[in-house]
């Protein structure tokens, strides 16, 4: 089954990629704007993306037509970057932990309890004068990103027991996203890091090759990895935003008029995908509580907190160009602090 859907994605992102070199399959003369992402057609960001279509196709309709892929069709995130970044695709959504393989910058924002709390996070992604330093600096690496979509508080859930402290961790093997500084948080907290692409972990859970994972509450239902692992534990660890990115030459080519146009579309990505996200995650919380029998648990956050905070300094040393943005994280942070 799952080499089957190997299989169908590989074909269908082969497809994807000669109508874009060729103009195969293009409907009259319209150019044909691919958007691709790894959640269901249920999930905030699926609906976010339809309102850029449909707000796209409503504004240059006689120009653009906007196709949207969900669920990896068009492969992982890493792979979608990698076509987004030759022009093959157009846009993906990519969590901002596998940026920082692109990208080295986009470290600040995997560092684990970077923010105090859900507002300083919002407050930090919505000042463009703290994000666009790093937005807009990556023409050499051929992308470009255009805005941010929340995907709420990373917590850690087992197949086993409840993550109650660090100690917890201790043995077991937990699927991280692919990122140095993720398996290096995971090294300090104790477990071992097992890194793997989305699409792969349900199985990984259920056949145990893995221990464990850590998401969102929307992971728990959307992916049904609450259907293996009833154990889920808000230590919040990251609050790691998802970054849509838009290959380099196709966003800075567009006219003046439609730049204009696709920015208000970016910015209605952001506030389409927000409205949503909160009525998602409750829903989640209460199916996984409800139908799947996930018990969730509120540890004590200071041990987390205190083994994760060499990695601040690790990263901030080695990597001194993201000191100013980390420095203006803090000034934030320091208002919901007092
Ligand atoms: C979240 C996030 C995705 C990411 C996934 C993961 O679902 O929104 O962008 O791919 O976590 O853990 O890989």
């Amino acid at each position: 089954m799952k080499m089957l859907k190997k299989l169908l994605t590989v074909s269908l992102a082969a497809a994807v990629v000669c109508g874009a070199l060729t103009g195969c399959g293009s409907s009259e003369s319209k150019r044909i704007v691919r958007i691709g992402h790894n959640q269901s057609q249920e999930h905030p960001t699926h609906i976010a993306l339809t309102a850029f279509e449909e707000f796209i196709e409503e504004n240059l309709g006689d120009k653009y037509d906007v196709e949207v892929y969900p669920s990896e069709l068009l492969g992982s995130q890493t792979d979608m970057v990698q076509l987004t970044q030759t022009g093959a695709i157009d846009f993906c959504v990519a969590s901002n932990a596998i940026l920082e393989t692109f990208s080295k910058n986009y470290e600040i924002f995997n560092l684990p309890y970077l923010f105090v709390n859900a507002d300083a996070y919002h407050e930090v992604m919505d000042n463009e004068e703290i994000t666009d330093q790093l937005f807009k600096s990556t023409e050499k690496a051929g992308f470009e990103a255009v805005t941010w979509l929340d995907a709420g508080t990373r917590n850690f859930y087992t197949l086993d027991k409840m993550v109650e402290s660090p100690e917890d961790l201790k043995g077991l093997k937990i699927r991280v996203q692919q990122s140095p500084t993720n398996v290096e948080m995971m090294r300090l907290l104790g477990g071992s890091a097992t890194p793997m692409g989305f699409g792969d972990v349900y199985t990984a859970l259920q056949s145990h090759i893995i221990d464990g994972a850590e998401n969102n509450e929307l992971a728990l239902t959307d992916n049904g990895h609450g259907e293996v692992c009833k154990y889920y534990s808000y230590d919040m660890h990251q609050m790691v935003p998802d970054i849509l990115i838009g290959s380099y030459n196709f966003v800075n080519e567009l006219p003046e008029d439609e730049r204009e146009i696709f920015e208000e579309g970016f910015k209605l990505i952001n506030q389409v995908e927000r409205e949503e996200w909160t009525s998602a995650v409750e829903a989640a919380k209460a199916r996984a509580a409800e139908e799947m029998g996930v018990e969730f648990y509120y540890p004590d956050q200071a041990p987390f907190v205190e083994a994760c905070q060499p990695l601040h300094e690790s990263v901030l040393a080695g990597n001194p160009d993201i000191v100013p943005i980390y420095d203006a994280i803090q000034e934030v942070n320091a208002k919901y602090s007092e």
